[in-house]
């Protein structure tokens, strides 16, 4: 039980650091949770005004689910797939906001670039081909996260479909304020501040 306890707690501690709220705090720019969607994710952080800080917190979101699999892979052998989970969960049910987190897009491109290259090539065309076409964070962000076991299937990792289904599945629940949004035609785009 050492190493699945092991590989749960590592991917927990890395996934549930919220990157967006510490560097908004520390540049100065507010409590992240009060400005725009209220969401912890990089795009939030765009409607701060910093790209700069909203860039490093995609990087970090997705670094820290890379990294959470990378070292499982490491320390626990045969117990990725459960740091990969945690590191997710950690994410969108950070302890240390009330379990208040973010919607996993970027932790969950890291996860995947971390279990099977290939399959977060697609989720990073998908991802950014959508975003470029639409300047819609969340369509482009669920169509990535789908993509992710749909691919793994094309490609023959059966081993990580389940898996990604479900982080999937969880990614589209978390956007459930954003496709209420989309519905009636209020989502904002990308570069557009929200009142
Ligand atoms: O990854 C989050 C993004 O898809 C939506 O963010 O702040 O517009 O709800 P937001």
């Amino acid at each position: 039980w050492v190493a699945p306890t092991g590989a749960l707690l590592l991917g927990y501690a890395l996934g549930s650091i919220p990157f967006g709220v510490l560097l908004t705090r520390l540049a100065g720019a507010g409590d992240l949770r009060a400005i725009g969607s209220g969401n912890i994710g990089a795009t939030n952080v765009l409607r701060t005004g910093r790209k700069g800080l909203a860039a490093a917190t995609l990087l970090l979101d997705l670094a820290k689910g890379w990294a959470a699999v990378a070292i499982a892979a490491a320390l626990f052998p045969g117990d990725s797939l459960l740091a990969a989970a945690a590191a997710f969960l950690g994410h969108c049910y950070p302890v240390w906001l009330g379990f208040r987190g973010g919607k996993g897009v970027a932790t969950l491109m890291g996860i995947v670039l971390a279990l099977h290259w290939p399959c977060a090539l697609v989720y990073a065309l998908v991802w950014l081909g959508l975003l470029a076409g639409l300047r819609i964070s969340s369509v482009a962000g669920i169509a990535a996260a789908i993509s992710a076991p749909v691919s793994a299937a094309l490609l023959g990792r059966f081993d990580l479909v389940l898996l990604l289904l479900a982080l999937a599945l969880i990614v589209v629940w978390k956007h459930r304020a954003n496709i209420g949004r989309l519905l009636d035609g209020t989502e904002p785009r990308v570069g557009r501040a929200r009142g």
